[in-house]
Parts: C-alpha cells; structure tokens; sequence
C-alpha cells in the first residue's frame, strides 16, 4: 500500500463511503490512498473524487450476482470515456439513453454488441447512428419510432434487434420525477391499455426488425422488491399472451434499473445478492407457472454501481451564522455540481475531512456559491462548532447523476471527476475552464452588423489565451493545513 495509507479507520457511516475511505486519526479523510487534501491541492475543488476499485468491486458483485443474465449499466448516471472502458472491462453490457452517451462508447470501440440503446425521443439520427455501428438492442418506445427503426434498418440492410419497452403500470415507492412504471408517464407502451401488444405485433410484421424481448424500468432510488415483482408478474403475463398469440418465445426480459443506494445513514439499500436472488426466483416462479422458459435476464444498475464510489469535495469558503435561525456555511460549488437536492429535496450529509475539528458540532445548511436561495447542497448536516473557511468537506454518494446533470449555471465552470486507485491519482474528466466556457460563444467583433460604431471591437478570449487556468474555482492554496 501506498505511504499515505492513514493508521485508524474510525468514524465513517457504513454504506455511505466509498470502500476503500479511511479517516486518519487527524480527521484527515483518504480515498484509494490518496489524502483528500492533497488532491484539493493538487487539482483544486471542488472535485468529484471516484474510487476505481470500489467500482470495480460493484462491477464484479453485480455479474456475480446476475451470473446468468444481462447487466447493463445505465451511462445517464455517470459516463466519460475512461468509465466507458472500465464498464467494458469488467464485463458489463452499457445503456445508454441519447447519441451523446452513445459517441462516448464508440469513441472508445464499446463493444456494439453489448449496447442497448433506450429513449422515448430517439432522433433518426441517433437511430442511423446506432444500427450503422452495431448496436446489440434498440428499446422501441412509440409507435412511430417502430416505423422510424424500421425503415432505418431496412436502408441500412441489417436485421436489427429490439426490445419493446413496457409501462407495467407499477407504482415504484420514489419520488414522482424517477419514477417510471406507472400509467401516467412519458415512456413506454402502457400494458393494461393494450398498446404494449400492439407494439409487440407491429415489430413482429416488421421485416427488418427482430423481437427479442421485452423491457421495464419502474423507477429509480427504490428499497424494495416488491414493485419489481409486481412488473416481473405481468411482464412474464405479457410474454405468455405474446406466446399465444403468436406463437413467438421471447428469450429475453430486462427489468431495469432503480435498486437505492444509501445517501444518509438513515437509508438501508437492498444488497445486490438479495436483489439477485429475489428477482431470479420471481421469474422463474412466474415463467413456471405460465408454462414458459426462462428468458435471460436483464437488469440496468446505474445509480447502485457508482452512486457510492464518489465523493464531492469542497472548500468552505464563508460561514454564516444567523443568530436564533441557522448557520449556512457556503462552499465552492452548488447545483451546478449536485442539483438533486434542490430538483429532488435529496437529503445528503456532509463531513469535515480536512482535520478533525472541535469535539462539539452543530447543524448546519451546507449551500452553494450560486444566486438562488435554493441553492442547497445539503440540509440538515452535522459539523463541528469551529469550521471555518479553508476547510475542505466532503459529501458522500454523489457518484450517480451529479457530474451527469451539472450545468453552467451562473458560467460557473463543471468540476473534474478523479480516478483514485492504490495511491495515485487520475484526472478522467477535467475541470472546465474560463476558455470552455466562452468557447460555444461567438465573438460580438466577429459578427459585424448593426454594432454601435462608437463602441470599438475588441479581441476576445480565444482557446489557448494566457488566461488562468481556473481563475473561479479555489485551489489548493485556499486549503487549510
Ligand atoms: N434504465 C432505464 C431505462 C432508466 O431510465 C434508468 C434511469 C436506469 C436504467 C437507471 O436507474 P438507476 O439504477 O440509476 O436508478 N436523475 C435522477 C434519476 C433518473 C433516472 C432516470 N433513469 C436522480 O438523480 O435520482
């Protein structure tokens, strides 16, 4: 191990750090042995730093667990190229949802084969896009879209494979926005409404399409099974009508993603071996008792396989006390960098892991640097009476759509994502920069027109400028030792 390996492991919530996190009997907190303040110095926050190892561990409990089935990582929770290909190494199958999440597999020669392609607007484009490379599943979502597949696939003269996505009619416990299997909602084809059948014998009379199965994602952040095995029993009822109808055995079902992960100690996520082990045996009793096959099985963790592998770390940098109402302690980043709190109410906590601090602690709203009060990183979190800016802090579980969904909000510049491992550090994703920012901008001087002659044109930032290199975000000069 490397020197920096830290001499006490104490004092980390179970289930909410990364697997290889250890705080040092200074407070001071390591990921893949690398001390968290070093990384602040070296690559300044705020920072997204993701533990490889532990994803890796993830990547390898899921296979085991869905040895005989499919398991497909769902890239809208986190996807850049280098995850892309340790997605790839590990044996996982990716699904991804635009042709964006798909050029970062191709750019990485993702194996065609394992790609499933989902989304309830797919362009022809993207759709041209997927069958030229290969793409192994294609989710058809609309009635239009099978026509629009079809056609694609018939000019580029392939076969291509499809699942038929399914809205099972679930209510998966979750919040609204996440939550999928119900009637009501954008995707799919609704079963009880009859258009899911209709589906499956529109692809059927398509040539150029070949059915191999059906799909259902009920939702997302879900603690128990019971709403997979509601959507397990009417999907394997669909797969038995299909059977009767037409006579077809569909060998495969993909039941989604949405297993929770831990984000406070108050959650108690599933394991993925229960996971595993309760789905498995639901279709097999189902598939039993219509008198069917098993069909292979399918799953699509996202958030449950990189949720937890990645911490965001900040540097305090104001802390304000309001007697009689709150303290707010501010930090270099916000919903640019973590929008599920203020989109979701997400609870989170927070930790001080730059020293250990005073041995008492108040509850403080963690909030961000942008111009809207709702700017909240986290609610509600515990830290100790004596922080101070300088501080570096830590929040768990933000591995799953926080880098994914940040924004410029306020051209506040996107954070890096490090890679951790054995005691050394990678930058896979890097900071954005003042010159990324203004790079999609046109230049005013350059477009000529009705500019006010008495305001002359000047040069602007270009790619390349001797501008700094990060003049918004804190460096490691700010952090405290
Ligand atoms: N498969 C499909 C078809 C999906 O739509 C999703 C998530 C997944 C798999 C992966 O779900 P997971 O295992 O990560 O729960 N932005 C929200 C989550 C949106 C999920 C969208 N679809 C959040 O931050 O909670």
């Amino acid at each position: 191990m490397s020197e920096t390996e830290p001499t006490a492991v104490t004092g980390l919530e179970e289930n909410l750090w990364p697997a290889t996190a250890r705080l040092d009997a200074g407070g001071v907190l390591s990921i893949g042995g690398m001390r968290v303040d070093a990384l602040a110095a070296e690559f300044g926050t705020p920072a997204f730093v993701l533990d490889e190892a532990d994803f890796r561990a993830r990547a390898a409990a899921w296979r085991r667990a869905f040895a005989e089935c499919d398991v497909y990582y769902a890239g809208k929770a986190f996807l850049c190229r280098t995850f892309a290909r340790w997605v790839d190494e590990e044996g996982l199958r990716l699904d991804v949802c635009t042709g964006g999440e798909l050029a970062v597999a191709r750019s990485v020669g993702f194996p065609a084969e394992r790609l499933l392609f989902h989304g309830n607007n797919k362009s022809v484009g993207e759709l041209q896009a997927a069958v030229q490379y290969g793409v192994g599943r294609i989710a058809v979502d609309s009635f239009v879209e099978i026509e629009r597949l079809a056609a694609v696939a018939a000019a580029a003269g392939v076969r291509q494979r499809v699942l038929v996505r399914v809205t099972p009619g679930v209510e998966a416990h979750t919040h609204s926005y996440v939550s999928t299997g119900q009637e009501d909602q954008k995707f799919g084809f609704s079963l009880a409404g009859g258009a899911a059948a209709q589906a499956v014998a529109a692809v059927l009379a398509e040539d150029s399409l070949e059915l191999v199965g059906l799909h259902a994602h009920i939702g997302s952040q879900i603690f128990d099974t019971a709403g997979f095995g509601l959507a397990a029993h009417r999907m394997v009822g669909l797969l038995a009508r299909i059977r009767d109808d037409h006579g077809v055995e569909l060998p495969e079902l993909d039941l989604g993603g949405g297993l929770g992960i831990a984000y406070t100690s108050e959650d108690a996520p599933l394991g993925v071996d229960e996971l595993a082990e309760r789905l498995i045996a639901l279709v097999g009793k189902e598939c039993a008792a219509a008198g069917l096959p098993v069909p292979r099985l399918g799953v699509e963790p996202g958030r449950a396989l990189v949720g937890s592998t990645t911490v965001t770390l900040y540097a305090v940098g104001t802390v304000k006390e309001l007697p009689g109402l709150r303290t707010f302690v501010s930090v270099d980043g916000g919903m640019s960098d973590n929008i599920r709190t203020s989109l979701y109410d997400a609870r989170y906590t927070a930790r001080l892991v730059s020293r250990a601090g005073a041995s008492t602690a108040h509850v403080v709203t963690l909030v961000g640097r942008h111009c809207e009060s709702g700017d909240v990183v986290a609610h509600d979190v515990s830290l100790p009476d004596d922080v101070r800016p300088g501080d570096l802090v830590a929040v768990p579980a933000s591995g799953a759509y926080h880098r994914s969904m940040a924004s410029n909000y306020n051209h506040v510049a996107r954070p890096p994502v490090i890679a951790v491992r054995d005691g050394s550090a990678r930058v896979i994703v890097r900071r954005e920069t003042e010159d990324d920012l203004l790079r999609l901008d046109a230049d005013p001087a350059d477009l000529g027109g009705a500019a006010d002659p008495a305001r002359p044109a000047r040069p602007g930032v270009r790619a390349g400028s001797a501008e700094p290199a990060n003049p918004q975000g804190s460096t490691g000069a700010q952090v405290a030792r």
